[in-house]
């Protein structure tokens, strides 16, 4: 079934039979005018694929810190046939898709690591980084900078945290952008023998790096890690693989979508960057304002084994249900003019469904902050004359987002 928006609100509903059901096709030209389209008169739509969508910021916020809401296991890649390989693994072993004490065993390892207190040491670090690589093509005046600057930045500090060779970043990276296609709903048939063949080849690497340091331990976070796994004999080989993947592929593309979006956005209201060059206590605003008006992972999964009421609709037990961060980020129950980019808002911008909540919030988001703040405080320091050329293209509205070429140029 397929309906409009506008159709009658329902009443307190208790099958999925009776939500609105979105099509693919839906959300192919402006994915944030089909969520504002049913946002009002539904809490809660339908996708043809099979999974939910919780469009409302208050109750996005509710479940994803709900204990009756888990994650999602093998839920999704059995959704889109997928049942062996790596792509499954990677849902089977790893702790984004985990519940209960299985996820607590495979996120402890590296709470510490990532803690915010520890993430704040390295902030000179990662703005010295930012500002090498702006000056390898500073001299130039133009750069295509999704390549040059948001690939690389937050692939070479996962590299340095975790103590991965930099020379393996263009491969490991490349991997990684093949490897999300299927975070995704928008996933095509074509696209899956790409991404299991990608995630396979982060499996191969996780695993050269880690009998590496079983041969020859160093002064790194992975001869640490593994040290600590065997100590603990918490993890089984399979599940210490997937977490290295896991993190690799989180401290990677999802930051990379994130710098290029807030850079992008702030060029195409030049006033707001302007004002970002003349002020830098403006950059964590700024920051949030781009996450909340184009968030790099557009929702983030959850299900129940029961029955779910949210705002009188009721998602069957058992149902995939997406907490869409797309959707909720421009509630116009909270924010006003949600579709205005304002850098300047007065309402704190609620992060929350950005970086997930409860368990399963973000290991990475205090890194991802700072590396979002320094890039741009290092952008904006070093070339405030910089202007857009080709805007870029970000696409998807599930999972991990994707973003195409940006060009910049400015006067040397
Ligand atoms: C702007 C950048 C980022 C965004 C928007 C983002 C967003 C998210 C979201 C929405 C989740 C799922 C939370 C949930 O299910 O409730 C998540 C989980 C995760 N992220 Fe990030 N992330 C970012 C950067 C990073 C970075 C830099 C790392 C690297 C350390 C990372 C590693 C992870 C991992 C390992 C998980 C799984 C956590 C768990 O299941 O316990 N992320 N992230």
């Amino acid at each position: 079934m397929q309906t409009r928006p506008g159709d009658a609100p329902t009443a307190l509903i208790s099958a999925d039979r009776d939500l609105p059901v979105l099509t693919e096709e839906q959300f192919s030209d402006d994915p944030h005018a089909t969520f504002r389209s049913y946002r009002a008169d539904h809490p809660v739509v339908a996708h043809e694929a099979g999974s939910c969508f919780v469009l409302r910021l208050g109750d996005i916020e509710r479940l994803s810190k709900d204990p009756r809401l888990g994650a999602t296991g093998t839920a999704f890649p059995k959704m889109l046939g997928v049942v062996d390989g790596a792509l499954f693994e990677n849902f089977e072993y790893g702790m984004l898709t985990a519940n209960g004490d299985v996820h607590r065993r495979r996120r402890a390892p590296f709470s510490r690591t990532f803690a915010a207190r520890t993430m704040a040491e390295l902030r000179p670090l990662i703005r010295q980084a930012a500002e090498g690589l702006i000056e390898e093509w500073h001299a130039a005046g133009r750069v295509e900078f999704v390549e040059h600057f948001a690939s690389r930045l937050p692939a070479l500090v996962i590299s340095d945290i975790l103590g991965l060779p930099r020379a393996d970043i263009p491969t490991f990276t490349r991997h990684v952008y093949d490897a999300t296609r299927f975070i995704s709903l928008s996933v095509r048939p074509e696209d899956i023998p790409v991404a299991e063949e990608a995630t396979r080849q982060l499996l191969e690497y996780a695993k050269t790096m880690l009998d590496d340091r079983r041969r020859q331990p160093r002064d790194d976070f992975l001869s640490r890690f593994l040290a600590a796994a065997d100590e603990a004999g918490e993890l089984s080989p399979l599940e210490m693989l997937y977490q290295i993947v896991q993190l690799i592929i989180g401290g990677t593309d999802t930051t990379r979508v994130a710098i290029v979006m807030q850079v992008s956005l702030l060029l195409q209201h030049q006033e707001q960057w302007d004002a970002v060059c003349r002020d830098a206590a403006l950059i964590p605003a700024a920051v949030a304002e781009s996450l909340r008006y184009e968030p790099s992972v557009a929702s983030t999964g959850r299900m129940s084994a029961e029955d779910i009421e949210v705002d009188g609709v009721v998602i069957p037990a058992g149902r995939l249900i997406a907490l869409s961060a797309m959707s909720g980020m421009r509630d116009e129950r909270v924010y006003a003019d949600p579709d205005v980019f304002d850098i300047h808002r007065t309402v704190p911008t609620r992060l929350h469904p950005v970086f997930g909540g409860g368990a399963h919030r973000c290991i990475g988001e205090a890194l991802a902050r700072i590396e979002l703040e320094e890039s741009l405080g290092a952008l904006a320091a070093a070339i405030p004359q910089l202007r857009l050329e080709v805007a870029p293209t970000i696409r998807g509205y599930t999972g991990i987002r994707r973003v195409d070429h940006m060009h910049l140029s400015w006067r040397v």
